[in-house]
C-alpha cells in the first residue's frame, strides 16, 4: 500500500508529457490493463442479436457431390441457415482483384473455406449445429507446396521482374559470371500467424434505410464498407463501418475483416436482426491467411573481399488460392531483396505461388522480411566461404554514396547505416565480444555461443501510390475540448496518442484536451488501411491540415480582435497570446465562437515525391526509409539443439520521435515478433493441407520470459531529411526485421562447430530440432560423414 502511494505521489507532480517529442501515455493504457478498453465483442448486444457459426471445407481441393443442411437447419436454437444462393449483390469479396467468393461454389479450394452459415440464438447453439452438417467431396489434385506449384508453373498472379539496367537485360548474369568467386543458396522461410490477442470478430446492425452498421475489428473499415455494400448489393452511402480498436492486427485485419462482415450482412439483410459473427480461436487459425511461405533462391558473384558484383535473387511465395494482397506482398520482398546493400547489376524475380491452402495475406513487414532473409544469408554465406566475420562483410556492402541505387532504380539519398551500425558495433561492444565468444567456444565442446550484428533499411509508403493519402476531422468544442477523428485505426500501436498529440501542439494544448474517437467512415471516407507502417505518417498530416486550417481563422479573428498582426499571434500553454496580450485557449475558442469564427475543419494529406511504374519495374516507391541495427548473442545446447537469446542490443532510426515511449514499445514489440517468426513459431500442415498447428498448445509464440534477458533499446535520433509529421520516421514494422540478428546468430553458433568455415543450413523458423539439424551439417561438414556418425552416437 505504502509503495503504491509513494509511486503515485511523484507521478502526480511530474509536469504532463504532453508535447510532440514527450512519452505521453498510450491513450488506452490503463482502458487495456483495468480491462475496460471495448472490443467488438464487449460491446452490449441489441436484443436478439443472432450468433453465427460457418461450416467449412475440410477438403483441400475438390468438387462437393453433396450439401446436406437439413440437420444443420433442425438444430437447437437456430434460426436460418444461409448460402451462396443468399448472397443479394456480389459473391466476390476478394479485396484488391476477385478470387474470394464468400461461400464456396461446386468446387471448394482449401480446407476452411466457407461453405454456409448458421444463425442461432447463441454462440454454442450455432458452433454445435455446424458440425451437423453433411458435406461429401469429389478430391480433386491439390498443390500444396511452392515446389509443386513452381514445377506447375501455378501462380495466382504473373511473376514480376526487377532489374537494375533494362529489363531483360542480362548485365546481371554478366557480373556474375566475371566475379572471382560466386555462390548458391536457398532458404525456405515458414510463414507465422498472428496470433492478434482479439480473434476476427464483427457485429452488424440493421439501420433504419435498409442499410447496416457494421463493427468490425478491421484495419480497413473503408473496404469493408465497401465490400458489404457491394455483397448486399447496395450504394456505398447505406453501409457504415466503424473502428474504436483491435486487439491486435498485425496485417492480419488488413483485408481478412471482410469476409467476417460480410457473412454477417447476408444474415442482418435477411433476417432484419443484429448479428455478430466471432471465430474460435481454432477456426481463426485455420480459415484466416498467414504470413507467406517463401522460397529464395540467390547466385551470387562477389570479389576477394565479399563485395557483391552481380546478383540473381528468386522468391516465390506461397500465396495459397488467391491473390488477396499478394501482389503487393511479393513486390515488397522483392523491394526489399537488397535490404541495406548495394547489389550491382542484379536481377529479382517475384513468383505468386498458387496453392490450395488458405490465402495467405498481410503481416507486419508486408513481404519484406523475407527478402531480407534471402539476402542476410547470403552475406553471412560469403562471409564464411571468405573466412571473414559477417560484420566485416555486410560493412562492406552497405548502401554509400556512389553505390546507392537500388535495383528498381530509386536513389538512396540519405546515408545512416553505416553510422547506426558504427555506433551499435561500439555500444554493443561487438568486437570485444566476439572475441569472448570464439574463445567461449573454443573451450566449451558442448554449448556454443553465436553472435550477429544485422542492419535493416525498409521501405516507406504503400507501393500502390495511390494508397498514399488521408484525411482527418478536427473540432474545437466551446469549452476548449478539442475532438479528431482521422482515417487510420488504432490497433494497439500508439496512433490515437500521436495524432492527439500533433494536434495538441498545434493549438499549444495538453494532450488530455484532445479526444480521438473511433474510427468511422461516415466521418472520414475512402480511407486507405492502416497498413505500411504509414498510419502517423498519413494521418498526422491530414490532421495538422485541418487544425492548421481551424488556425487560420482563429488567427485572423485574433489579429482583428486584439489589433495585432496577424504572426504577432501564438497558441502555446493552454493560451492564445497576442502581441502583449493572452488569453485562455478556452475563452478565445468561446470568443470565437460568438463571433462566428469556424472552429472544425478537415484536413487532407497525399505523400509527395512517389511515383513507381510496374511496366519498366523503376520508380521512387518510398518517401523515405527507415533504418535499424541489432545485435544479438545466443547460446546453443549442441546436444538438443535448445538455445536462448543472452543478450540484445537494438538501435534504431524513428527519425525525430514524436513519443519515444510508444516508439519504444513498438520496436521492442516488433523485435520480439520477428524472434518468434524466425525461432519458434512453426506452421505445421498435414499431407491433406490441414494446417495442424492450430492453437497455443501446438502453436509456440514468444512470451514474456522469451524477451533476451539483457535488452537495449535506443533510438537513433535523427530528423527525417523529408517533410514528414515533426520530421518522425514510421516505426511499425521495421523493428521485425531486426529479430533477422537473432537467426543469424543462431547459424553463427552453429557455424563454429565447423570453425566459422561452413555456412550451415537453417531454415526458419530456427526450431531447436533444426538448430540441432544444421550443427548435425556443420559437423558433417568437418569430420567427414562417418566421424559424424560415431559423433551422434556418443552423444545419444
Ligand atoms: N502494434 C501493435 N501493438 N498492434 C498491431 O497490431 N501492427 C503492426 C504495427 N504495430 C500492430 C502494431 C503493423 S503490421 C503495422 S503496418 C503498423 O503497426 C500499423 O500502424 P501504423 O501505421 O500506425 O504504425
Ligand atoms: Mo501491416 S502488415 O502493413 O498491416
Amino acid at each position: 500500500m505504502r509503495r503504491i502511494k509513494e509511486y503515485q505521489v511523484p507521478l502526480r507532480q511530474r509536469p504532463p508529457k504532453t508535447g510532440l517529442g514527450k512519452p505521453a501515455v498510450h491513450d488506452s493504457a490503463v482502458k487495456h490493463v483495468t480491462g475496460r478498453a471495448r472490443y467488438v465483442d464487449d460491446m452490449i448486444m441489441p436484443p436478439g442479436v443472432l450468433h453465427l457459426a460457418s461450416g467449412a471445407s475440410t477438403c483441400a481441393h475438390g468438387k462437393i457431390k453433396t450439401l446436406d443442411l437439413a440437420a444443420v437447419k433442425a438444430s437447437d436454437g437456430v434460426v436460418a441457415v444461409f448460402t451462396r444462393a443468399d448472397v443479394p449483390g456480389d459473391i466476390d469479396v476478394g479485396p484488391v482483384y476477385a478470387g474470394d467468393p464468400l461461400f464456396a461454389g461446386d468446387t471448394v479450394e482449401f480446407v476452411g473455406q466457407q461453405l454456409f452459415t448458421v444463425a442461432a440464438h447463441s454462440y454454442e447453439q450455432a458452433q454445435r449445429a455446424v458440425q451437423k452438417a453433411v458435406v461429401e467431396y469429389q478430391p480433386l489434385p491439390a498443390v500444396l507446396t511452392v515446389s509443386t506449384a513452381l514445377a506447375q508453373q501455378a501462380f495466382v498472379l504473373p511473376t514480376h521482374t526487377m532489374q537494375s539496367g533494362a529489363l531483360g537485360a542480362d548485365d546481371y548474369r554478366r557480373a556474375i559470371e566475371a566475379a572471382p568467386q560466386r555462390l548458391c543458396n536457398d532458404v525456405y522461410m515458414k510463414g507465422q500467424e498472428h496470433f492478434y490477442l482479439e480473434g476476427q470478430v464483427c457485429l452488424v446492425c440493421p439501420t433504419e434505410d435498409g442499410g447496416v452498421h457494421v463493427h468490425t475489428s478491421s484495419q480497413h473499415p473503408t473496404e469493408v464498407q465497401k465490400l458489404v455494400a457491394q455483397v448486399l448489393g447496395l450504394p456505398i452511402h447505406r453501409v457504415q463501418a466503424e473502428v474504436r480498436r483491435m486487439g491486435g492486427g498485425f496485417g492480419g485485419k488488413e483485408s481478412q475483416a471482410g469476409a467476417l462482415a460480410c457473412t454477417a450482412a447476408v444474415v442482418c439483410y435477411h433476417t432484419g436482426r443484429a448479428v455478430t459473427f466471432r471465430l474460435p480461436r481454432r477456426e481463426d487459425m485455420e480459415r484466416t491467411g498467414k504470413r507467406h511461405d517463401f522460397l529464395s533462391r540467390v547466385e551470387v558473384g562477389f570479389s576477394e573481399r565479399g563485395e557483391i558484383r552481380g546478383i540473381d535473387i528468386c522468391l516465390a511465395g506461397k500465396c495459397g488460392y488467391s491473390p488477396d494482397l499478394s501482389e503487393g506482398i511479393v513486390d515488397r520482398a522483392m523491394f526489399h531483396a537488397d535490404n541495406a546493400y548495394y547489389l550491382g547489376p542484379a536481377r529479382v524475380v517475384g513468383h505468386r505461388c498458387k496453392t490450395h491452402t488458405v490465402s495467405n495475406t498481410a503481416f507486419r513487414g508486408f513481404g519484406a522480411p523475407q527478402g531480407m532473409v534471402a539476402i542476410e544469408a547470403t552475406l553471412d554465406d560469403i562471409a564464411r566461404r571468405l573466412g571473414e566475420d559477417p560484420l566485416t562483410i555486410r560493412k562492406r556492402n552497405l548502401y554509400r554514396p556512389g553505390f546507392n541505387t537500388t535495383h528498381y532504380g530509386q536513389k538512396i539519398e540519405q546515408h545512416l547505416l553505416p553510422d547506426i551500425v558504427g555506433q551499435l558495433e561500439n555500444s554493443s561492444d561487438y568486437w570485444r565480444r566476439r572475441a569472448a565468444v570464439t574463445e567461449f567456444n573454443r573451450h566449451n565442446p558442448f554449448l556454443k555461443k553465436g553472435l550477429a550484428l544485422t542492419p535493416v533499411k525498409f521501405g516507406v509508403s504503400f507501393t500502390a501510390t495511390h494508397l498514399n493519402q488521408a484525411g482527418a476531422l478536427v473540432h474545437i468544442y466551446t469549452d476548449g475540448s478539442l475532438l479528431v477523428n482521422h482515417a487510420g485505426t488504432e490497433m494497439g500501436q500508439g496512433l490515437y496518442t500521436k495524432v492527439a498529440q500533433v494536434v495538441a501542439a498545434e493549438f499549444g494544448v495538453g494532450v488530455e484536451s484532445v479526444q480521438v474517437t473511433a474510427t468511422r467512415t461516415d466521418k472520414v471516407a475512402n480511407t486507405s488501411p492502416t497498413a505500411a507502417s504509414s498510419g502517423t505518417d498519413l494521418n498526422g498530416m491530414a490532421a495538422r491540415d485541418a487544425a492548421r486550417q481551424i488556425k487560420q481563422g482563429l488567427i485572423e479573428f485574433a489579429s482583428t480582435h486584439f489589433a495585432v498582426p496577424a504572426d504577432a499571434v501564438r497558441f502555446a500553454d493552454n493560451r492564445v497570446i497576442a502581441g502583449t496580450q493572452a488569453m485562455a485557449f478556452a475563452a478565445f475558442v468561446r470568443l470565437a465562437y460568438l463571433n462566428r469564427v469556424a472552429l472544425w475543419s478537415s484536413g487532407f494529406y497525399t505523400t509527395p515525391k512517389i511515383h513507381y511504374d510496374r511496366q519498366s519495374a523503376k520508380g521512387r516507391p518510398f518517401f523515405y526509409f527507415a533504418n535499424g541495427a541489432a545485435a544479438a548473442e545466443v547460446i546453443v545446447d549442441t546436444f538438443t539443439g535448445e538455445y536462448r537469446v543472452e543478450r540484445v542490443d537494438i538501435l534504431h532510426d524513428v527519425g525525430r520521435s514524436i513519443n519515444p515511449a510508444i516508439d519504444i514499445g513498438q520496436i521492442e514489440g516488433g523485435f520480439v515478433q520477428g524472434m518468434g517468426w524466425l525461432t519458434t513459431e512453426e506452421l505445421m500442415w498435414d499431407a491433406q493441407g490441414r494446417v495442424i498447428a492450430n492453437s497455443p498448445a501446438n502453436y509456440k509464440i514468444p512470451t514474456a520470459a522469451d524477451v533476451p534477458p539483457v535488452f537495449n533499446v535506443a533510438l537513433y535520433e535523427s530528423a527525417n531529411a523529408e517533410a514528414t509529421i515533426f520530421n518522425s520516421k514510421a516505426v511499425g514494422e521495421p523493428p521485425l526485421m531486426l529479430a533477422i540478428s537473432v537467426w543469424s546468430a543462431l547459424r553463427d553458433a552453429c557455424a563454429s562447430v565447423a570453425d566459422y568455415r561452413f555456412s550451415p543450413p537453417l531454415d526458419p523458423p530456427a526450431t531447436p530440432e533444426r538448430v540441432l539439424d544444421a550443427l548435425d551439417a556443420a559437423r558433417a561438414h568437418v569430420g567427414g560423414e562417418a566421424a559424424a556418425t560415431a559423433d551422434r552416437e556418443v552423444t545419444k
